[in-house]
C-alpha cells in the first residue's frame, strides 16, 4: 500500500479538536459530569486527545458495534458487540465517533443509548462524509466535512491498516485493490 495522501494535517486536527473541546466544555459548563462515549475501534485516538483537553469533569465509557457489510459497503445493519459498563441513566452523554458516512450507526446509537434513559444524548464525530448520508441523524459537534473519499489514520483504518497515522490521508482505489 502506497502512503495515503494528506487530507487533514496532523496541526489542523489538533487546532481543531482544541476548538471543539472548548466548545464542549463551554456548553457542559453548568451541567455537571458528562460521558464521553467512544465507538471502537475508529474513536480511540479523537476520544484520547479530545477527553484531556476539556476542562469539565468527565467520565468515559466504550461501546462496540458491527455494520454488516457486503465488502466495503455498509448494509446499514448494526449490531451491538459491546454496550457501556457504567450506568449512565440521568447521565449527559456524548457519543464521540471518528466518522459518520452513512449515518446507520451513530442513528442506531442514539437509540440504543436512549434506552439507558440518560439525562441527554449528543453526538460529536471528527470527519462527516456529508455527501454519503443515507439517514437523517444529528450531530452536534462536527471537526471536519469531507467528500465521499476512503480516509485512514488518527483511529480510522482501511483494513486495519493506518489507524495510528497523526494525519487523515487519502488512499486511492489501487491501493485498496492491492
Ligand atoms: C466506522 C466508524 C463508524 C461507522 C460509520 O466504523 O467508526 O462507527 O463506520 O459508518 P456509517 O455512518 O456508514 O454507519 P467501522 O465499521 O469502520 O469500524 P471501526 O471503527 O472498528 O474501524
Amino acid at each position: 500500500m502506497t502512503k495515503p495522501v494528506v487530507l487533514i494535517s496532523e496541526e489542523e486536527i489538533q487546532t481543531r479538536v482544541a476548538e471543539l473541546a472548548a466548545q464542549i466544555s463551554e456548553d457542559y459548563a453548568d451541567k455537571g459530569d458528562i460521558v464521553l462515549v467512544g465507538v471502537l475501534k475508529g474513536s480511540f485516538i479523537f476520544l484520547a486527545d479530545l477527553s484531556r483537553r476539556l476542562d469539565i469533569p468527565r467520565t468515559i465509557e466504550f461501546i462496540a458495534v458491527s455494520s454488516y457489510a457486503n465488502g466495503s459497503k455498509s448494509t446499514g445493519a448494526v449490531r451491538l458487540v459491546m454496550d457501556v459498563r457504567g450506568n449512565i441513566a440521568k447521565k449527559h452523554v456524548l457519543i464521540v465517533e471518528d466518522i459518520v458516512d452513512t449515518g446507520h450507526t451513530l442513528k442506531y446509537l442514539i437509540g440504543m443509548l436512549e434506552s439507558h434513559l440518560p439525562a441527554s444524548v449528543r453526538t460529536c464525530a471528527l470527519v462527516r462524509k456529508a455527501e454519503s448520508a443515507e439517514v437523517d441523524v444529528d450531530v452536534d459537534y462536527i471537526g471536519f466535512d469531507i467528500g465521499d473519499e476512503w480516509v485512514v489514520g488518527y483511529g480510522l483504518d482501511y483494513a486495519e491498516q493506518n489507524r495510528t497515522l497523526p494525519y487523515i490521508g487519502v488512499i486511492t482505489p489501487d491501493d485498496r485493490d492491492s
